[in-house]
Order: structure tokens, then sequence, then C-alpha cells
């Protein structure tokens, strides 16, 4: 069975080591990922984290416990969790990082006091899955490039 969790959370880190904590958090997610067969992205705003993953349930549940423990980062905050039969990433990414105020605009929402709506969830999932999404690659074949 496959799983996919989204959350976001908040930078416990001061802005200016926030390169060096983020690469730290990266390097190894992503031979870590790899090898579990997890995929997803992850960005990161000014204050904030967003992160998707997908995989095998088990793998999921025992990482998303490794996550929400990591003092990197606060309030922690499941906003989906679900099974699903397809992956939506091919691999996994951090797929921004940055001080984007317009990127901001798609976690706000949800690290807001109140109620998670369904509609904020979709518009992160559609943001994150639009800026990992593979375009170059193929681009690039289409025009014989090697
Ligand atoms: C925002 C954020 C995202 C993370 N994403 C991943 C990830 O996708 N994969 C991963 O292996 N570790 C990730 N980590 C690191 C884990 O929290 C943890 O340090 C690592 O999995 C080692 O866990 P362990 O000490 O329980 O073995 C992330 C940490 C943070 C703060």
């Amino acid at each position: 069975m496959q799983r996919t969790i989204v959350y976001v959370s908040t930078h416990t880190f001061a802005t200016k080591q926030a390169a060096a904590v983020i690469a730290a958090i990266v390097a190894p997610a992503e031979r870590r990922n790899a090898s579990l067969g997890v995929t997803g992205a992850l960005i990161a705003t000014e204050n904030h984290f967003a992160q998707l993953i997908e995989g095998p349930d088990a793998v999921i549940a025992t990482l998303m416990q490794s996550i929400g423990r990591d003092p990197r980062h606060r309030d922690v905050l499941v906003v989906q969790d679900g099974g699903s039969d397809r992956r939506r990433f091919s691999e996994w990414s951090l797929a921004y990082q940055g001080k984007s105020a317009y990127f901001e605009t798609f976690v706000r929402p949800l690290v807001a006091p109140g109620p998670v709506r369904p509609a904020d969830v979709d518009r992160l999932v559609d943001l994150l899955t639009r800026l990992a999404a593979p375009v170059a690659r193929p681009l690039l074949r289409d025009i014989g490039a090697p």
C-alpha cells in the first residue's frame, strides 16, 4: 500500500542560517529517500517548510516519525494523509528554497490558526507538483539534445 503525506512546519533556525541548514537536510534526505523508495518534494520559504512524501506505507510512517521529532522545525502539521495507488512524483527533490512572498502565500493559509481548508491543501499540492515536474529533460530529448 502506498501512502502520501503532506505537511507544513515552521523553521526553528535564523534566516541567515537557512542555506546551510537546508543543505544539511536535503543531501542525506535525497540519498535516504532514494534508497527507501520515497518520492515527493520539499519547499522552504522564508519561515516555513511544506513537504509531500509518498511511498510504501510502513516506510512513510517511520520517516514521518523522524521528521516530526527533528528539531530543525516545529509545529509540524499534517494537512493530508492518505493511501494512494499511484506515485505522482518520479523522485524526491528540494523544489524551491528562497524568500518568495508568492510561494509563501501557498503555505501561509495552512500554518495560520483555524481549520485546514481542503482547497488550500490542493493548491499547495498543485504547486509542489508543478515545481517538481521534470519538464526540461523530455523537452531536451524532443529536440535531440543529449
Ligand atoms: C523539513 C524537513 C524535511 C525532511 N525531509 C526528510 C526526508 O524527506 N527524508 C529523510 O530521510 N529525512 C528528512 N528529514 C530529516 C529527518 O527529520 C531526520 O533527520 C532523518 O530522517 C534521520 O532520522 P533519524 O535520526 O530518526 O534516523 C527532514 C527534516 C526536515 C527538518
